[in-house]
């Protein structure tokens, strides 16, 4: 019988494609989404729906009764900036609603649950690419929050109460090819998100934030790993946990730097026009480079991204526009 998995936050970004993933390879799919930043235009055919928010308790325990086997949990505010200056929010939403969908789980029997954590544990990277036992030191509150519930689920997990997957992400980018997956982000934070207004005419321009870093171009580096592929990670690590016991956190990331000089080039290319931009001042808390190893996916779970290409990655994004 086809195992039945809620999706916690299964109309954002990210969970919409997690969403997609699971129906193609026959799971059933129960999304759950307070609608706060996902849209009803991301629900799948074939996947049931609950409007619920992971605060309230009750609606969370009625679907958790639902015969579920497995949780992926991606519903949290994720807006490293304003988790500094309003933490209050992150941890409500992130810990305490976190919290509320582990213990739920205890309470129905749920065994399984695949996290949505990130890169952002690590804090300042001592070394690049980070693997997994790179020292946990987050620098700001969004990155403690993820780590926060990391702990949490280990402990669950050595008190024999469930088995877990925390999945650091790097810079998750792009959207599923086919274009089936239409919901933007509104008023998106991240970049790539943010270029495509400026392409489409929603933003006048973009403001590149320091060109003075110790980086080949000045530009800040990241890992631009594109999330029809973190959504494989997702399945492949439910498979994992329902077929062993074991518990692991691992790195999603192509292992390969962008230059922020670099997306905009690969944009402009793919869209056939210049991008309005200037540079304006680093952002507080940026590190320069930030690239993942991610061999541990790959060990664990046969995990390696199809995508590697900046390119590839806008294209499929620009194919929404046109
Ligand atoms: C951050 C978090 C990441 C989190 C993600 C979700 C860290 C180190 N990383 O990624 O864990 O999952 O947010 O929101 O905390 N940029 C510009 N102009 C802009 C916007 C961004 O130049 O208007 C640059 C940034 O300086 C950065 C790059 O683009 O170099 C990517 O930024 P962004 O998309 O915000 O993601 P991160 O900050 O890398």
């Amino acid at each position: 019988m086809a195992k039945k998995i809620l999706v916690a936050g299964g109309a954002g970004y990210i969970g919409s494609h997690v969403q997609k993933q699971l129906l193609e390879e026959g799971f059933e799919v129960l999304v759950y989404d307070n609608l706060s930043s996902g849209d009803k235009v991301n629900l799948l055919k074939g996947a049931d729906f609950i409007e619920g928010d992971i605060l309230d308790k009750n609606t969370l325990d009625k679907a958790m009764a639902q015969n579920i086997d497995g949780v992926v949990h991606l519903a949290a505010k994720k807006a490293v900036g304003e988790s500094m200056e309003k933490p209050e929010i992150y941890a409500e939403n992130n810990i305490s609603g976190a919290i509320n969908i582990l213990n739920s789980m205890i309470k129905n029997g749920v065994q399984h649950i695949v996290f949505s954590s990130s890169a952002a544990v690590y804090g300042m990277p001592e070394y690049t690419p980070i693997d997994e036992n790179h020292p946990i030191n987050p620098i700001n509150y969004y990155g403690y929050t993820k780590y926060a519930i990391e702990q949490n689920m280990a402990w669950f997990a050595k008190l024999g109460k469930l088995n877990y997957a925390a999945l650091r992400y790097f810079n998750a980018v792009g959207y599923a090819a086919d274009k089936s997956i239409t919901g933007r982000e509104r008023n998106p934070q991240n970049l790539l998100p943010i270029i495509m207004e400026v392409a489409t005419g929603k933003r006048e321009k973009l403001s590149v934030f320091g060109n003075d870093y110790d980086t080949p171009d000045g530009t800040c580096i990241r890992d631009y790993v594109h999330v029809s592929d973190l959504a494989k990670a997702h399945t492949a690590a439910m498979r994992k946990l329902m077929t062993e016991k074991s518990s692991f956190a691992l790195n999603l990331g192509t292992g390969k730097g962008t230059s922020v000089n670099e997306v905009i080039a690969a944009t402009e290319k793919v869209i056939g026009k210049k991008l309005n931009y200037d540079y304006a001042p680093r952002r507080a808390g940026d590190p320069a480079m930030l690239t993942a190893k991610a061999d541990k996916a790959f060990e664990l779970l046969g995990w390696k991204p199809n995508y590697t290409n900046i390119e590839d990655i806008v294209r499929t994004v620009w194919n929404l526009e046109i």
